[in-house]
């Protein structure tokens, strides 16, 4: 019977390290908002960073409130002609609260780069960025994460949330597609 992971061509990041990641991740995060009074809010990027968003929030040791939202960029060449489509958006106000975006993966950046410019006009006291996966050699525009996971090289991955089409995102490890899947 043919398997999900006869599909992988080689474990990237698995149960282990990704638990390690979450960890110094979290660590990170509880010692740079010790200011309990005001909101802490983890805005969470559907659908891939579902996954990593509930391992890295339950490490966090502070009263904090998640959120979800899902986006679509589009837009090549120049900066500027990037947009951002919001499919699903808050349902609250963000007017002075600390907000944290969890992504599962930054790839040429402008999904991220959109989603901060965007929240941040707002009213957001601050916004800051947490990514499990990161792959600079694709990126588009500047944008570098205020927390990164992993630096992947330029594989096609899936696992822990990301997929091929929509498939893949409950291995609980991150692999690398093997081609013969995608290009058949
Ligand atoms: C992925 C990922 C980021 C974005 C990164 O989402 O979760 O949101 O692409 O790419 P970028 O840096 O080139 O903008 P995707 O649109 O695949 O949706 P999904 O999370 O629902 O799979």
């Amino acid at each position: 019977m043919h398997q999900m992971k006869d599909d992988i061509k080689y474990v990237l990041a698995d149960e282990k390290k990704i638990q390690e990641t979450c960890d110094r991740l979290a660590q990170q995060i509880n010692k740079d908002y010790p200011d309990h009074n005001r909101e802490l809010v983890f805005v969470i990027v559907l659908k891939g960073s579902v996954l990593f968003a509930t391992d890295l929030i339950r490490r966090i040791d502070r009263p904090c409130t998640m959120e979800f939202m899902k986006v679509s960029s589009y837009g090549a060449g120049v900066e500027t002609s990037g947009f951002i489509q919001v499919s699903l958006d808050l349902k609250r106000d963000i007017k002075d609260v600390d907000v944290i975006i969890v992504e599962d993966i930054i790839d040429s950046g402008r999904t991220l780069q959109k989603l901060c410019s965007l929240l941040a006009t707002r009213g957001a006291h601050s916004v800051k960025c947490c990514t499990l996966l990161d792959k600079p050699s694709r990126r588009q525009v500047e944008m570098v994460a205020d927390y990164t996971g992993i630096t992947i090289p330029d594989e096609f991955v899936v696992g822990y949330g990301l997929d091929f089409a929509e498939y893949y995102r409950n291995l609980p490890y991150i692999g690398v597609l093997d081609p013969s899947v995608y290009s058949e």
